[in-house]
């Protein structure tokens, strides 16, 4: 961890303390929230994943908009739920649909030791029940943005995590943010479509 010196600023102001009990529930969360790599071995209802899928890209109004906010309103994310051996739906890779929050199957098979060998095999990508990963589909969004759609597209996904991560500290469940992994190598795990771009594996599993 990098400590900074600010011991020379001018014009310092001490805030009131934020205090992160009995604020407010949002707040608990804030303080709760650590990235967790380990978990136990049970598996995730198909209630669960469905919560978890709604809160990274769920639609929250009668007009379409989500639980992230987006530039534009133009939604470039996709989310695919990986899910291994054990929990609430079949082994498989399934695409979210965040229109019907509905699920499409797109691979057979429990493919978390896959998934991990293109993320480093970084141990929490193998072990987790199930696996969110975030993908951006930037035409959606450079069309209007040009080159800074990919920033804004790159943005959103941090938003849909972090809905992620107070979501599993509410439920018990750990994730941590994974960035380090091979994209091409995810994209052939995921069958991405060429114009599809992993941005962030989200483990999931009970603490
Ligand atoms: C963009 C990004 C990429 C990350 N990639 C990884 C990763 O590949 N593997 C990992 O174990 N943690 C990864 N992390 C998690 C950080 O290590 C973690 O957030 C940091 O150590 C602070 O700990 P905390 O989240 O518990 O507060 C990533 C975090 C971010 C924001």
């Amino acid at each position: 961890m990098v400590t900074r010196d600010y011991a020379d600023l001018p014009m310092k102001i001490k805030l009131p303390e934020p205090g992160v009990s009995g604020v407010s529930r949002i707040e608990e969360l804030l303080a709760k929230r650590r990235s967790v790599r380990r978990y136990t071995e049970k598996g995730l209802p198909e209630l669960i994943i469905s919560r978890f899928l709604w809160a990274a890209q769920g639609i929250s109004s009668k007009d379409g908009l989500r639980t992230s906010p987006s530039a534009g309103a133009l939604y470039p994310l996709e989310i695919h739920a990986v899910v291994g051996e054990g929990n609430g739906l079949e082994p498989g890779i399934y695409r979210y649909i965040a229109e019907e929050h509905t699920l499409t199957r797109e691979v057979s098979g429990d493919m978390r030791d896959k998934l991990a060998g293109a993320a480093l095999s970084q141990p929490m990508v193998r072990k987790a029940a199930v696996s969110l990963v975030i993908s951006a589909v930037y035409p959606r969004i450079t069309g209007k943005y040009g080159k800074r759609g990919i920033r804004y597209a790159d943005m959103e996904a941090g938003h849909a995590a972090q809905n992620v991560y107070l979501l599993g500290m509410e439920l018990g469940i750990g994730t941590c943010a994974v960035g380090a992994f091979d994209d091409e190598e995810v994209k052939r795990v995921l069958k991405l479509p060429a114009n599809e771009e992993p941005l962030y594996i989200l483990p999931l599993g009970y603490i």
